[in-house]
């Protein structure tokens, strides 16, 4: 597996949080998020990126004929990912890579306008800087090339947007850097992203943004 962040030991922290993430997301995934994320991935083709794949949920979801480079900053959660595809595998070829999205070793892999796709569940509310990370899924999309986007974002109701504003900084924190006052699909349109399919999903705590968007024309 190839390597390209520096190798820092990870904390206790970050390991504990790769060991539960499955076990605290499994009512949500049953409930809201797992059948999205079939008609998410299911739907893809072609060569593509995951950016953030965590634990690999999506791994068993990608149809044959997909090309995927996973990749993942978290050396724990890469371990978790690693073994879920060696004992569920995944009808598409999956290759995991430890990086972040704003990682200049992905710039090797990864030539301009030649993926068909690229998949983003539940880690645009993590990376630290978006607008940059944009402007790489701009770069790396091909014409006509699809977005798929699976995400919290900030409500537009009271209390609940007050509360995610204010709760954010322990949250972050707690949660290995999300945010839960980013309004993401706000920012993927300010970026040019369009939305061909889209979804906004009501829960009691948070929203829900699902959609398929495709880059701005050159
Ligand atoms: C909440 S988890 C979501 C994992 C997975 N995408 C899913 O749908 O379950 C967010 C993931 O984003 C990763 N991440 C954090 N910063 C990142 C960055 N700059 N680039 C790529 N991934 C990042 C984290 O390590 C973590 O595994």
């Amino acid at each position: 597996m190839p390597t390209s962040s520096s190798d820092h030991p990870e904390s206790f922290y970050a390991r504990l949080f790769a060991k539960a993430y499955d076990p605290v997301m499994r009512q949500l995934e049953e409930r809201l998020l797992f059948s999205r994320r079939q008609a998410l991935i299911g739907q893809v083709s072609g060569k593509g990126l995951e950016v953030g794949a965590g634990t690999g949920v999506n791994f068993p979801l990608y149809p044959s004929g997909s090309d995927v480079l996973a990749i993942e900053p978290s050396e724990a959660m890469l371990r978790q990912a690693a073994r879920r595809l060696d004992q569920y595998g995944s009808a598409g070829e999956i290759k995991l890579m430890k990086a972040g999205i704003n990682d200049s070793a992905l710039d090797k892999q990864i030539a301009p306008h030649s993926l068909d796709f690229l998949v983003c569940t539940l880690v645009l509310c993590t990376i630290p800087d978006l607008e940059v990370a944009l402007d790489r899924f701009r770069t790396w999309l091909r014409p006509g090339g699809r977005l798929l986007v699976m995400e919290h974002i900030h409500d537009d109701r009271q209390p609940q947007r007050w509360l995610q504003h204010k709760f954010t900084p322990v949250w972050k924190r707690l949660a290995e850097g999300c945010h839960l006052n980013r309004a993401t699909d706000q920012l993927l349109k300010s970026a040019g992203f369009r939305a061909i399919e889209e979804q906004y999903i009501h829960t009691r705590f948070v929203p829900f943004y699902w959609a398929v968007l495709e880059p701005p024309a050159k």
